[in-house]
């Protein structure tokens, strides 16, 4: 088999066997096939496409090209959650001790921010201490003892995919669904959970700026994991602004944890509800959404959901009692309104320059190495649709440095957009994917 023939075959539109998806994987993957080849083959894949059977094909070798996680020592059916990504999304942080106070056990690995979004990972180290450098046994006898354990994502999950995703960020290939689709798929297959649930944001701050296109991403990802054997439900939800209001890493923790508390926003309450009940349904733990919402609501309102989050970080060497007391979270020296410029309705906020806002302020990495400052970001103050007076705190600014809070702010004000008649907001969650019972 010559990888020449293959990039020729998908040139002229043709449909890849399995077998020339392999080798073509397993080629990259071990360096026998250069970067060049690999280019001039997903460049053919994105204007060519791939049908059902070959996104399938690329999506398990690529999952095989590495470690495929063995969890089967975890007792019970595990469930993995992923978000395609957004500002402010901190939805891991709440939903998951929701979710294992239910009994679903939580086996998750999570990645570090890069840019303008950020990570779970970065948010967790928030509490002072708290490690995800965990050993295989130290990870699974967290699920076991504890019902959750977080680690950082190790270099021999999906090898292939991290290579290609790498290439295709440099090529102009990142945004074809087939291509898009194996790669998350691939990722979340490795990991090992039994049945996963995805958010696949759509708007302005997400990767699918047209509802279509993110409705389309997530079919294609339940299908996958519908012909891998994986229980797979996908939720399109709203990402024309940012998730909540809080936008930081300790300000988001913070938010997940007044969430916990049933003193968090609406809307990231609600989304947290949504993709729990997905969760709890995929895991056998409900008959029902009814029942799952029940459920969720009742370890809030119960503080066992807190008490998870709280043994979950002591059990990772954080601190539990920044989930008591949160002002024993890393908290920023300068904390200032950002006056509206104009009275008027918020007609439209940009996510990713909020984000980058955040970034400014030193909350985000400019590249891998970037140490990060946990405490600084923003907390908005007012939404898509909320009127406001010239002057009025838009949002508050949490910052270190009087010249970064300058840039950020500017930069922040330029995200927003205000009209004089009322703007209607559209709804949190648009769709959900997956074989569910309501
Ligand atoms: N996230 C991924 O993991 N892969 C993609 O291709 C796009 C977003």
């Amino acid at each position: 088999m010559r990888m020449y023939d293959i990039i020729m075959k998908k040139r002229e539109g043709g449909a890849l066997s399995g077998e020339e998806i392999r080798f073509f994987v397993n080629g990259f993957t071990t360096g026998r096939i250069p970067d060049y080849q690999a280019s001039a083959l997903m460049m053919a894949i994105y204007f060519q496409g791939m049908d059902e059977r070959e996104t399938l094909e690329l999506t398990l070798a690529m999952a095989q090209s590495g470690e495929m996680l063995d969890l089967s020592a975890i007792r019970g059916i595990k469930v993995d959650k992923h978000s395609t990504g957004g500002v402010g999304d901190k939805t891991s942080l709440a939903l998951i001790p929701m979710v294992a106070a239910c009994g679903i056990p939580v086996a998750k690995m999570s990645g570090r921010g890069l840019g303008h979004t950020g990570g779970t990972i970065d948010k967790l180290e928030s509490f002072p201490g708290f490690r995800t450098d965990l050993t295989r046994e130290q990870f699974l006898r967290g699920v076991n003892e504890i019902g959750i354990a977080i680690m950082g994502q190790t270099a021999d999950l999906a090898p292939a995919d991290k290579k290609l995703y790498a290439l295709r960020d440099v090529t102009a290939t990142v945004d074809n669904m087939s291509l898009i689709a194996s790669s998350i798929m691939s990722k979340k297959l490795a990991a090992g959970a039994d049945a996963m649930v995805l958010d696949v944001k759509t708007g302005n701050g997400a990767f699918m700026k047209k509802e279509e296109d993110a409705q389309a991403l997530a079919l294609e990802m339940v299908e996958i994991g519908r012909q891998a054997g994986r229980r797979t439900i996908a939720v399109v939800s709203d990402m024309d602004q940012p998730l909540g209001r809080a936008v930081g890493n300790a300000l988001e923790v913070k938010e997940a944890i007044d969430t916990l508390d049933g003193k968090g926003p609406e809307d990231f309450r609600e989304l947290c509800l949504t993709l729990g009940s997905c969760m709890l349904l995929a895991g056998g733990k409900a008959e029902n959404v009814e029942e799952a919402r029940r459920l969720l609501c009742q370890v809030l309102a119960d503080g066992s959901a807190k008490r998870k989050l709280a043994r979950f970080v002591e059990n990772q060497g954080g601190d539990p009692s920044a989930v008591y007391d949160t002002s024993l979270l890393p908290a920023a020296s300068i904390v200032r309104p950002v006056p509206a410029p104009e009275s008027g309705y918020i007609a439209h906020i940009a996510c990713d320059e909020v984000g980058i806002a955040s970034l400014l302020l030193g909350g985000g990495r400019e590249t891998k190495d970037s140490v990060i400052d946990l405490s600084v970001g923003l907390v908005l103050n007012a939404r898509v649709g909320d009127y406001v007076h010239a002057g009025e705190p838009l949002a508050w600014l949490h910052a270190n440095d009087a010249g970064k809070a300058d840039q950020a702010q500017a930069r922040f004000l330029g995200a927003y957009e205000f009209s004089d008649a009322p703007v209607k907001c559209g709804p949190l969650i648009k769709r959900i994917i997956g074989e569910i019972h309501t």
